[in-house]
Order: C-alpha cells, then structure tokens, then sequence
C-alpha cells in the first residue's frame, strides 16, 4: 500500500546572541544550521545585563554584511522576552552553541526556563568547528584592546570595525 508523505514543515529556527562581536564560531554555526534548517533567524539582543561595545544597530548591520552569502539566513534585532520574539517570527526552535562543558550549565537553565515559558519551546544546541570552540567574543575584544593579532577569530566586516572602535579610542 503506497505510503501518503506528511505535509513538510517550514522549519525556522531562531539564533539568539549579544555578538557583541559576532565571531568566526558564530558564522561556523550559522553555516551548519543553515544547511540543516530551511530558515535561521540571527535575533541579536538588546541584553539588560551587559553594556556591549557595538549598538545593537551596529551589531545587526555588521551580522548582516558577514552572512550575506547565506540565502536562508536574516538578521533582526529583539527587545524583551526570546519566547515572544519566537512568536512574532513564527520559530520552531532556538539554536545555541555549545562550545565546551563549561558552557552546559547556563545553556541547559536558559533552555529549560524557555520552555518554562513557552511550552513548544525546543533548543538545538550545535557544536562548532573545533578550531573555534575556545574563541568568544569577550576573548576577542581583550586581544584586540591589547593589541594583539585578532584577524584570525572574526570575519572581515568585524575586523574592520574593531579595528575601527580601537583606533578611534573608543574600546572600554
Ligand atoms: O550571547 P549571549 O549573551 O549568551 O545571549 C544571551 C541571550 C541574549 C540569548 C539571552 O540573554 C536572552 O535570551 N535574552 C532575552 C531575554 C529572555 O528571554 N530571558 C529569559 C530566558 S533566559
């Protein structure tokens, strides 16, 4: 008997961060989840708790000019709770990288307080490239504030605005 296919599902998911800058790790699991989602939605965060470098103006724009080779790929910026923001843009899911077991604690209490909230809720979390598991982007601003050869850690578009912020005296 011919077996009847389910209708597909548009699977979204939403990549929530600060990128505050948006490193090499980041683009590598957005390339991964690209390829294994039919949307992803970088959704940069207005974070209450951290005073970043980059507006979030800056960091959208600058997010958008790095994945610009990525049909499926969109940036928006978010205010408030990510539950709603998965809401409002209709995810399925939310993706998170993981980089080290270090991270676990804090991604499994943000994952399960999510779905606290919004009961469909489901977080992905994805590994990245091993070459960039020990790059973060607080990382990247202190060897950029002293100095140091960064190129190697973020694409081009944020090299060229760290630089830019260093040179102009204005890293805190
Ligand atoms: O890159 P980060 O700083 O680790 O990202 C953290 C972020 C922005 C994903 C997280 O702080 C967040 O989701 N903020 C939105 C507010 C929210 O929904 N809080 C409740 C769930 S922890």
């Amino acid at each position: 008997m011919p077996q009847e296919k389910p209708p597909a599902v548009h699977k979204r998911v939403m990549y929530p961060g600060s990128f505050d800058p948006f490193t090499n790790g980041h683009l590598d699991l957005v390339e991964r989840a690209a390829a294994l989602f039919d949307e992803l939605i970088v959704a940069v965060a207005v974070n209450m708790e951290k005073t970043p470098l980059f507006t979030i103006e800056e960091r959208t724009e600058l997010i958008r000019q790095c994945v610009g080779h990525l049909p499926n790929v969109s940036v928006i910026m978010f205010q408030g709770l990510l539950v709603e923001a998965m809401t409002v843009f209709d995810a399925q899911a939310i993706l998170r990288g993981l980089r080290a077991f270090s991270d676990f604690e804090y991604e499994l209490q943000m994952a399960l307080m999510n779905r606290s909230l919004k009961e469909q809720c489901e977080t992905v979390f994805m590994m990245p490239n091993a070459k960039n598991s020990f790059v973060s982007s607080r990382m990247v601003k202190e060897v950029a504030m002293l100095r140091g050869d960064f190129a190697q850690y973020v694409p081009e578009p944020i090299f060229h605005a760290l630089k830019k912020k260093i040179d102009g005296g204005n890293l805190k």
